[in-house]
């Protein structure tokens, strides 16, 4: 392994000296093929060591360091190194006392995004539990779905979320759930409180014999994406998977003196992996908040000296819609040098340099559960990243022609997919190796199996489906374009239809729908609208349909328009045609089908009318 690393830095040197007069990036592929090469050598390092090195380690390392310097900050208390690790033995020793939790066991945290969200996690790791990361917008169907899928025997609640674990508690019983509520004290029967407990508990440090049989390939964490269909599922995410996430920074330019400010949500990868685990690949201090806020932003990064930042495109987009600050330089006045992040327009982008100064913008592509990502390493705009050899070598992709109607790729005449030109818009597919592998989604096999693809260059060859579409142009530059099919994103967030259908279907006068998601003016991403019939005989009930829609979606969600046909187009092949739908939006004056306003003051579906229509374009009804 090692000899191959060498060989393969050996070649790409030599080549990139051949090539050196001709290529202009030359020295940002150098440096960031060297820096890969570092860390993969690293990562190979951590594989083989006995035992085997996890993050963990790397944290309880830092904390050897440095156990006094500040390792989060969260609404004006700090927690430092030797804190954090201290609680995580409180945590660690309270759950094994309590739940009889051993290695092996997953426990699944319902948590807001506090402090305690960290070292609870940490606890979890030093017992060898893998801990599943529940999106703490859901509730009842979907919750109790996440929850079964990473087959838990234990639940752990944010005490803000008491409502919502009560909703679901009698099944949890009825399953033999242990339900424990981060609270002193709670008068529910059923739940469990834990914080009196962790205070009660030693914090003295856990044996690591605990976890003794981890290795590279355990799982450490589900985490939930919303794919292509149904609830959401369940991605494995392994202790090789986390350490690569964990790089990212180091591949950004993060140091051990940079303090990183996370306003994500950490039940993503992005907060989490890339964010709260990469500062504790760099030893660094973190900046943590309850919720993002443009309003806060940049006085935080002040109070805290921020010096890397983490977006996405909504976000990106909210910063840059904030009134300007008049005086002269306030818009500059700040530290921060690096934001990592994806899915920033270029146009937004731009905007974004303009008013807050020299930002570094590191934008990647990744999925959760992928095996292929791009980082934009270079000064291109609007690009994800670049083709490199080395990559390639390492992790194997092609882009493949897709068939936007039929939703599938092209196939030749001998059933093999065909590679798509340069410039030419393609289905990304990773080669699932033993280097970049596909682990799937935990209880959903028919997911799993929908995510391979087969014969894609070879006969019985076997790659990773990302359902994305992206481009190369003729100087090897990755630009992303769009997802294919059945999700839209929203507020930050991905949106299944077929789940959010599955809701709709279950009200009384809706017989089928038809979900897809719209654009707004001046906003990213899209908005939830869905064509519906009614049930034979059925009059459109607005108020059933609204608590419906409340009591089972999560905000960015919920469909905001319907639209009631008298019957849903198909496709050829039984799919809903959603195209057409999507084209003519939500425009009372064009449409003539009844239109409906999903109204959050009146508590109910109403009539959407021209007024409504112009209000929301000008902005005095906020979605
Ligand atoms: C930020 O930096 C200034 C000047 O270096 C320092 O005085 C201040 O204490 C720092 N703030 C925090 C929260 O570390
Ligand atoms: C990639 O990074 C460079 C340099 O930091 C930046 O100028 C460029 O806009 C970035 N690309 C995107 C899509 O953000």
């Amino acid at each position: 392994m090692y000899i191959w690393f060498t060989v393969v830095a050996g070649l790409a040197l030599l080549s990139i000296s051949l090539l050196g007069t001709f290529c202009p990036h030359l020295g940002e592929d150098c440096a960031y093929i060297l820096a890969s090469l570092k860390l993969g050598l690293r990562l190979f390092k951590y594989k083989s060591s006995k035992p085997f090195y996890s993050v963990l380690d790397c944290f309880l390392d830092a904390v050897k360091r440095h156990p006094t310097k500040v390792f989060v900050h969260f609404e004006g208390r700090e927690y430092s190194y030797g804190d954090m690790d201290k609680r995580s033995n409180k945590v660690a020793r309270a759950l094994q006392a309590e739940a009889r939790l051993k290695e092996g066991d997953s426990v699944a945290l319902f948590l807001a995004n506090e402090p305690s969200f960290v070292w609870t996690w940490l606890g979890l790791a030093k017992l060898g539990c893998p801990a599943a990361l529940l999106n703490f917008n859901i509730r009842s169907k979907s919750l109790l779905h996440c929850f079964s899928c990473c087959g838990a025997k234990v639940l752990i609640a944010s005490q803000e979320l008491q409502g919502a674990l009560e909703e679901v508690l009698p099944t949890l019983r009825e399953q033999g759930i242990s339900v424990y509520l981060m609270s002193e004290t709670c008068s529910i029967e059923g739940i469990n409180t834990l914080s009196d407990k962790i205070s009660r508990a030693s914090d003295l440090p856990l044996s690591r014999d605990l976890r003794a049989n981890i290795n590279i390939r355990s799982t450490a964490l589900y985490i939930y994406t919303s794919g292509t269909t149904g609830l959401p599922k369940a991605a494995v995410v392994t202790h090789e998977r986390v350490w690569a996430a964990s790089f990212i920074q180091a591949v950004c330019g993060v140091t051990s003196e940079d303090i990183f400010y996370i306003n994500l949500p950490l039940y993503h990868s992005a907060g989490f992996l890339i964010g709260m685990i990469g500062g504790m690949e760099r030893g660094i201090t973190i900046v943590l908040r309850r919720k993002f806020s443009a309003s806060q932003f940049w006085d935080d990064c002040r109070k805290y000296n921020v010096t890397v930042m983490q977006y996405i495109g909504e976000t990106m987009r909210y910063l840059c819609n904030t009134p300007r600050v008049r005086a002269k330089d306030g818009e500059k006045n700040h530290r921060v040098r690096i934001a990592i992040g994806n899915g920033v327009r270029t146009d937004i982008w731009s905007e974004f340099l303009n008013r807050f100064g020299d930002i570094k913008v590191r934008e990647l592509y990744a999925a959760t559960e992928g095996n292929i990502g791009f980082i934009n390493y270079t000064s291109k705009i609007g690009a994800v990243g670049r083709v490199n050899f080395v990559h390639r070598f390492f992790f194997p992709y092609t882009l493949i022609k897709f068939d936007t109607e039929k939703e599938e790729p092209v196939r030749n005449s001998e059933g093999l997919c065909i590679e798509a030109a340069t410039g030419e818009t393609g289905l990304l597919v990773g080669r699932v190796t033993r280097r970049s592998p596909f682990v799937g989604y935990a209880g959903n096999q028919q997911q799993t199996e929908k995510k391979r693809l087969r014969d894609v260059m070879k006969k019985g060859d076997l790659y990773f489906n990302t359902g994305d579409l992206l481009w190369f142009d003729d100087m090897k530059f990755v630009y992303f374009q769009d997802r294919v099919g059945d999700t839209f994103r929203w507020k930050g967030e991905n949106v299944a239809t077929s789940e959010v259908a599955d809701i709709l279907t279950m009200a009384n006068c809706i017989f089928e729908a038809n979900v897809y998601g719209v654009k707004v003016e001046g906003h990213e991403g899209r908005i939830g609208m869905a064509a519906v019939t009614l049930q034979e005989g059925e009059d459109f009930d607005s108020l059933h349909t609204y608590k419906q829609v409340v009591n089972y979606l999560p905000a960015y969600a919920r469909p905001r328009f319907l639209r009631i046909q008298p019957c849903l187009e198909m496709t050829g092949t039984f799919k809903m045609k959603k195209v057409k739908l999507v084209e003519e939006g939500f425009n009372p004056a064009h449409i003539e089908d009844p239109l409906y306003f999903l109204d959050p003051e009146k508590k109910m579906y109403v009539p959407l009318t021209e007024d409504i229509y112009r209000a929301i374009a000008c902005r005095d009804i906020k979605l």
